[in-house]
């Protein structure tokens, strides 16, 4: 228990924290918490309010110092209102606790601890350097908003997303397995967004086998985002030579990508399935490419990219151009299993701190059957399949009651959980809490 956490807190510091609340919303779910933070004058007056961008960006204390800093606001008597106790330790950022001390709060409040290992102890540094500092102020508020953030730090794995694109019915393929493309052009734009903000894409040996996807992320005018993330295929079986996830960027898909509904250029489309034999099959044995990509990613206004890179091994030939190129995106990576904890633990250990499943439903349900999805990306488009592969396989519910239950997320949507996006449908979900 923080030694601080039975202090109390005056209205304006509660007014604060409430702001800063909802200043956290702001950000985007993934491989940091989202986090908020405000600056409150010497009579508790509201100043300036900022929040944490993303993985690689600003922490939201320096957020809110560099706000005052361009305005000119004096310190002197304020108190810095923050939802996580600010972090004692030098990651893609400096420590917020050194940004809080170099500006001269005075006063800080914060939320909740910080859980994690390399983080902790902001708190307690700070007050060695003179700073008042108390804890626990509207914390179960702030335990909530990043409640499976906090659980996939307490199970040392990626936090992670899930996205389909379905029909109304919830199919993800035709009867025949054609799925390119079931959601319109914007709401792919959407998921390739998703996908630059990310450290890996996850798919299965079906969709792999179906669909050949390059899983690579393009801006809106279909070219390849500078940053790529590492490309994952769950799957017992070997993976062919010739298997775009290989090698992501280096195909030229243009003439695949005049095939369907309002295709994004360039994007990893094909217009029917491959068809690989066992004897393609058995004869992949290349090594897996292991290069990383950083850089800045692109995409839409209302899912920014995430702008760092996943912390694992530097490309060996990976210069951050542009246009189709060998060696231009991500790794690949073959996971030899039907685990998600496994795959997770591997990923992980890749560097991977946020992952992306994509699919298709056998994974899906592993994933979310073993409760290992933290937050949903469901496109819903207007298009009725009938017969075809329902989005998510068994998920070994046997009634209403044991159904799996999910609420909106208004966390890093500019227009809410449930929106139109083109003609389709979009909603943003989390686990309803248990
Ligand atoms: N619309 C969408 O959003 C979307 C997205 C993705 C896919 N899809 C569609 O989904 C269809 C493919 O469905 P799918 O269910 O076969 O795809 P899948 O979930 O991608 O792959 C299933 C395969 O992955 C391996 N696997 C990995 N983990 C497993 C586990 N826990 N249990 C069992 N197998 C596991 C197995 O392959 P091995 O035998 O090789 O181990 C299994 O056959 C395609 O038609 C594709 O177009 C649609």
């Amino acid at each position: 228990m923080d030694p601080a956490s039975d202090a109390t807190f005056t209205a304006a510091e509660t007014a604060g924290m409430r702001a800063a609340l909802a200043a956290a919303a702001r950000g985007v779910r993934g491989a940091n918490p989202v986090v908020g933070a405000a600056l409150l004058g010497p009579t508790g007056q509201l100043l300036h309010v900022g929040h944490h961008r993303g993985a690689g960006t600003p922490h939201a204390e320096v957020d809110v110092l560099q706000q005052a800093r361009a305005a000119r606001t004096p310190l002197e008597g304020s108190t810095l209102v923050v939802t996580l106790e600010p972090c004692h330790h030098t990651g893609r950022t400096g420590p917020c606790t050194a940004a809080v001390e170099a500006a001269g709060v005075p006063r800080v409040v914060y939320a909740l601890a910080d859980p994690t290992a390399e983080a902790r102890g902001g708190g307690a540094a700070l007050r060695s350097h003179g700073v008042h500092v108390r804890a626990g102020l509207l914390a179960d508020e702030a335990r909530e908003l990043n409640e499976r953030w906090l659980r996939a730090r307490e199970q040392a794995r990626p936090f992670v997303s899930l996205k389909i694109a379905q029909s109304l019915d919830g199919r993800v393929a035709a009867a025949d397995g054609t799925s390119q493309w079931i959601t319109g052009l914007p709401a792919r734009a959407e998921g390739h967004a998703l996908r630059t903000r990310v450290d890996a894409i996850l798919v299965g040996g079906g969709t792999l086998r179906g669909d050949d996807p390059a899983l690579t992320a393009r801006d809106a005018e279909g070219a390849p985002c500078a940053r790529q993330p590492l490309r994952a295929v769950m799957s017992t079986r070997p993976v062919p030579p010739e298997a775009r996830i290989r090698v992501g960027t280096a195909h030229d898909f243009t003439a695949a990508d005049t095939a369907a509904r309002s295709p994004v250029p360039g994007t990893d489309a094909g217009s029917a399935a491959p068809t690989w034999g066992a004897a393609t099959e058995t004869s992949a044995q290349a090594p897996d490419a292991e290069t990383s990509m950083p850089g800045p990613g692109a995409g839409s206004p209302s899912l920014a990219p995430r702008p760092d890179a996943v912390t694992a091994t530097p490309a060996a030939s990976a210069p951050a151009t542009s246009g189709p190129a060998e060696g231009l995106d991500g790794r690949f990576v073959h996971l030899s299993t039907h685990d998600p904890r496994e795959a997770l633990t591997r990923l992980r250990d890749l560097g991977a701190a946020h992952v992306l499943v994509e699919g298709g439903p056998t994974v899906a349900a592993a994933f979310l059957a073993a409760d290992l999805v933290d937050e949903l990306w469901l496109h819903q488009a207007p298009l009725l399949l009938g017969d075809g592969a329902a989005s998510v396989g068994a998920l070994g519910i046997g009634t209403l009651a044991a159904a799996s239950s999910w609420r909106g997320d208004p966390v890093g949507v500019q227009d809410g959980p449930v929106a139109a996006v083109g003609e389709d449908l979009r909603w943003h979900l989390r686990p309803a809490p248990r």
